[in-house]
């Protein structure tokens, strides 16, 4: 039974999802929140071993489908050895990617038919959301200059060259999803300041964890 809270930051390339998940580990971590701050594909001994098959290599390395069947595989070992126990302890979870990743690049992004992909989703998780989810959009051309510019790791690039109607595609998924669960999901514009970006992070996550606190103790 989940306890804790689960929060989710999403995105094509360059929108600096992994900085504003690092702000937030630490505000909620000075708010006296017990925090795990993880990602995906990985996140757990075996989906970081995925990981390494989904971001390496070729573009064309893998069939749309073959590769949402990895992406989901990683998944499921991350959530049942991490996601799953981190919340029934009463943490506080922030992952930096996760299902709606899928959906925008697998689905709206490579074409793999969506209705399979939430059959997929339903099927590991069931009907298990995120809480809140962030959507840091911003345009291709901006996010694709700033993930060039502060590559780190040149071998995992496999994404960051597929074409730019690639992404294009995946950007409007993501605005389409943002659209479609505005309960869950929150836009914002990931062209402003990291400041700006952290402040409205911090607007629409903390209430959700003050009242989650204000629940225990009643
Ligand atoms: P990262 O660059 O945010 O660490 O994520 C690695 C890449 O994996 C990123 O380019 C997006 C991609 N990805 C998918 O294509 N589908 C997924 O389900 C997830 C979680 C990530």
């Amino acid at each position: 039974m989940q306890r804790g809270i689960f929060i989710t930051l999403e995105g094509g390339e360059g929108g600096g999802k992994s900085t504003q998940a690092k702000l937030l580990s630490e505000v909620l971590t000075t708010r006296g929140h017990q925090v795990m701050l993880t990602r995906e594909p990985g996140g757990s001994p075996g989906a970081e071993a995925i990981r390494a098959l989904l971001v390496q290599g070729d573009t064309s390395r893998w069939e749309g489908l073959t590769e949402a069947l990895l992406h989901t595989a990683a998944r499921h070992d991350h959530l049942t050895k991490a996601i799953q126990p981190a919340l029934a302890r009463g943490m506080v979870v922030i992952c930096d990617r996760f299902a709606d990743s899928t959906m925008a690049y697998q689905g709206y992004g490579l074409g793999v038919d969506r209705a399979k992909l939430t059959s997929l989703y339903r099927m590991i998780a069931g009907n298990f959301q995120p809480d809140v989810t962030l959507i840091l959009d911003l345009p291709v051309d901006v996010g694709l200059a700033r993930a060039n510019a502060r590559k780190t790791n040149v071998a995992e690039s496999r994404y960051e060259n597929m074409a730019q109607m690639f992404h294009q595609r995946l950007r409007e998924g993501f605005r389409t999803i943002a659209a479609a669960e505005p309960g869950r999901c929150r836009l914002i514009d990931a062209t402003r300041p990291i400041e700006a970006i952290h402040a409205d992070i911090a607007a629409a996550v903390l209430p959700i964890c003050e009242n989650k606190v204000r629940r225990a103790r009643s």
